[in-house]
């Protein structure tokens, strides 16, 4: 019996097809019901009990083999038949699915573009910083409450390794690197310790602007904020400024644009003030321009910054943070732009 399935197995191995017919004659007679391992198992009842084991084994793996080889064969004639089919080329082409921009990549492009039309070059540095660039250079004192304002992600336990809370450490290398005049845009990831919710992530994008020259006033800080809001947001966006406090500018302010979705008459989004604040910004500070090598007596300049995240959600009505980051093609496709 052993030497019977040892000849039928050098058959099976050497089965050839050119067609599905042939390959179906070769199934009827190795594997169908009254195929030769049919047969097999048949007589496999005469068997004496002590070689049973063997012999069954024997019997399941050559009828495995034969089903491998057979599927083998299909696939090959298979394969013929679809080559020698001939191609149409009058057939109209299978149109690619393109994906759609993230809406933070197209407003991260907007607000560059309008800033890369001012002479604005951007620049980018990275995520991963030390004390200096995020914070001393900046005129935050050691232990001072001011660091408090972002809660910093460190690394390694070593206070000196931190992922940056605000592109302003970009600016700082900027200013190490370059010589004014400098007018630079900062796209880029920043990272604060809170906890995520509809309001607030641990993960978001910034971009912030700097200029620095002789004799950059204030003058030119509000004249370039409200070329940016009324080419962002329409042509009759308003802009209002209100004191504010940050360690590197001197005086700061918050800067807030009339309501893009009420024209400034109440609703629900501007909580019926009819204003919007979008970004803080200021005059750098004297110690900050010292900090990072130029001269203050000599040099002024004025800085911005603005958080991507909250630019999209006021200009798409996004009410959620996390939709951002979930990767919905339901959300994501809604977003279509030439950027
Ligand atoms: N760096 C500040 C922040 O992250 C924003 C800012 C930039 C404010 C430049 C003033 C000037 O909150």
């Amino acid at each position: 019996m052993l030497d019977k399935i040892e000849q039928l197995k050098k058959e099976i191995e050497a089965m050839v097809a050119q067609s599905a017919d042939e390959v179906e004659q070769l199934r009827i007679k190795y594997l169908s019901k009254k195929g030769e391992v049919s047969k097999l198992f048949a007589e496999f009842r005469n068997v004496p009990a002590e070689q049973k084991r063997e012999v069954g084994q024997a019997i399941n793996t050559l009828r495995d083999f034969a089903q491998e080889r057979l599927d083998v064969l299909r696939s090959g004639v298979q394969e013929q038949k679809d080559s020698s089919v001939g191609v149409d080329l009058t057939l109209p082409g299978e149109s690619m699915k393109l994906g759609t921009r993230h809406p933070l990549s197209i407003v991260r492009n907007e607000i560059l573009d309008i800033f890369k039309r001012l002479g604005f070059v951007v620049s980018e540095g990275p995520e991963i910083e030390d004390d200096w660039h995020v914070f001393s250079a900046l005129n935050f004192p050691e232990e001072h409450p001011a660091r408090d304002m972002q809660d910093t992600f460190f690394i390694q336990r070593n206070p000196d390794v931190l992922l940056r809370t605000h592109t302003s450490s970009v600016q700082v290398h900027d200013m190490e690197e370059m010589e004014p005049p400098i007018r630079t845009v900062t796209p880029g990831r920043v990272f604060r310790n809170e906890a995520i919710s509809a309001r607030a992530h641990c993960m978001f994008h910034q971009i912030e602007g700097l200029y620095i020259d002789e004799n950059v006033s204030f003058a030119d800080l509000k004249q370039t904020l409200l070329y940016f809001a009324q080419e962002l947001f329409g042509e009759g966006t308003k802009i209002r400024m209100r004191p504010s406090y940050f360690p590197f500018t001197e005086p700061s302010a918050e800067m807030d644009v009339s309501c893009s979705i009420c024209g400034g008459e109440g609703c629900n989004v501007c909580k019926y003030t009819g204003w919007l604040e979008i970004l803080g910004c200021g005059m750098v500070d004297p110690n900050a321009l010292e900090s990072s090598g130029i001269d203050s007596r000599k040099y002024t300049g004025f800085a911005f910054g603005m958080g991507i995240e909250r630019i999209a959600m006021l200009k798409y009505g996004i009410n959620d943070l996390r939709l951002y980051f979930e990767n919905d093609v339901r959300f994501l496709n809604q977003f279509k732009s030439a950027h």
